[in-house]
C-alpha cells in the first residue's frame, strides 16, 4: 500500500494512474476505521483498478463545540486494516496541505439550503459546507471515477450526490449499507464514546426506527403522531432526541400521504455522543 501525504505529489501521482487507462474508487473517511468503512473499501475494490482510502479529520465541519480535538485517532490500527484489504493508496493529507491559507480563508462549496438545513443540518450549521469543501477538494486531489460513502449519513449522500450533479463532476457517487452490532446499533467512530451500558441501550434507536417502519408499511400515515409517539419512547429510553423524522428520501421534505420512497430518520444524545440512523421505507 502507497502512503501519501504530500497533496501535490499524491495528485500527480493520480493523474498519472487515469493517463495510464486506469479506473480509481475512492472511499473519503476521517479514520478509526470499522467494519462499516471497511465494507465501503470492499465495494470499492470490486469497482476499479486502483483503490484509494483517504484519512483526514476535517476541521471545517466540526462545530465550535464539537469533538474535533477529540475524534478518536488510530492511524496504526487503521493502516493494518487498510493493508490485510490490499488497498492501493492510503492518502493523509495534513491541514495545511488541504487548507494551505488557513481553513478560515479557504474558497468553500456549498449544496442548496433546501437539502442542507433540515435534519443534522438544522443542529449543525455549517457541518455540510465543510462537508462539501472537503470532498470537493479531495476529489480534485483524488481524480476518482467513482466515489462511496456510506449511508448511515444519509444526508451526506444525498448532498455530495446533488453536488456533484449540479457541478457535472464526472463521478459516480455509491451508497453503501448501513453495517450494525449485533444489537442492530449502526457502527460509527463515535460509538467508543459509549459505555458498556449505554451500548445495550443504544440498541433501543434502532427498534423504534424499526417499529415506526412496520407501522408504516402496515399502513399508518399519520406521521406527525408516529414521530411524537418515537420521541416519547427514546425520551423513556433514556435518549436526548435531537430529531426523529419521516421525510421523502429525496428532498428530505416531511412525507405526506402520497409519499413513496420515505425515510425515516433520526439523532439523539446518550451520554456523551450523538447517535444518528435511519432507514429507507419503499409505499407501494
Ligand atoms: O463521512 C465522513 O467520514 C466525512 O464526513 C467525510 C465524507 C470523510 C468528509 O470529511
Amino acid at each position: 500500500m502507497h502512503i501519501c501525504t504530500d497533496s501535490k505529489d499524491f495528485q500527480q501521482q493520480m493523474l498519472a494512474l487515469r493517463q495510464q487507462g486506469k479506473t480509481i474508487a475512492f472511499v473519503p473517511t476521517m479514520g478509526n476505521l470499522h467494519e462499516g468503512h471497511l465494507s465501503l473499501v470492499k465495494m470499492a475494490k470490486a469497482k476499479a483498478d486502483i483503490t484509494v482510502v483517504s484519512i483526514f479529520v476535517n476541521p471545517l465541519q466540526f462545530g465550535p463545540n464539537e469533538d474535533f480535538s477529540a475524534y478518536p485517532r488510530t492511524l496504526s490500527d487503521d493502516q493494518s486494516k487498510l493493508e490485510t484489504l490490499a488497498v492501493d493508496y492510503l492518502f493523509l493529507p495534513t491541514i495545511e496541505g488541504i487548507y494551505p491559507r488557513g481553513k478560515d480563508l479557504h474558497t468553500s462549496v456549498s449544496a442548496h439550503d433546501s437539502l442542507t438545513n433540515k435534519l443534522c443540518g438544522a443542529s449543525r450549521p455549517g457541518h455540510f459546507l465543510g462537508v462539501t469543501t472537503i470532498v470537493n477538494i479531495l476529489f480534485n486531489l483524488v481524480q476518482p471515477h467513482i466515489a462511496i460513502f456510506g449511508k448511515k449519513d444519509f444526508q451526506q449522500l444525498l448532498v455530495i450526490k446533488r453536488m456533484v450533479e449540479d457541478l457535472r463532476l464526472p463521478i459516480e457517487v455509491i451508497g453503501g449499507a448501513i453495517v450494525r452490532e449485533k444489537n442492530g446499533l449502526a457502527m460509527s467512530s463515535r460509538n467508543g464514546y459509549l459505555t458498556a451500558l449505554e451500548k445495550d441501550q443504544a440498541a433501543h434507536l434502532r427498534a423504534t426506527i424499526i417499529a415506526t417502519q412496520k407501522q408504516i408499511e402496515a399502513g399508518d400515515d399519520d406521521y406527525p403522531s408516529l414521530i411524537r409517539n418515537a420521541k416519547k419512547l427514546l425520551k423513556q429510553d433514556g435518549f436526548n432526541v435531537d430529531y426523529f423524522e419521516i421525510v421523502d428520501q429525496t428532498t428530505l421534505a416531511p412525507a405526506d400521504s402520497n409519499s413513496k420512497q420515505l425515510l425515516i430518520a433520526a439523532a439523539a444524545w446518550l451520554g456523551q455522543p450523538r447517535l444518528i440512523d435511519n432507514q429507507e421505507v419503499t409505499l407501494q
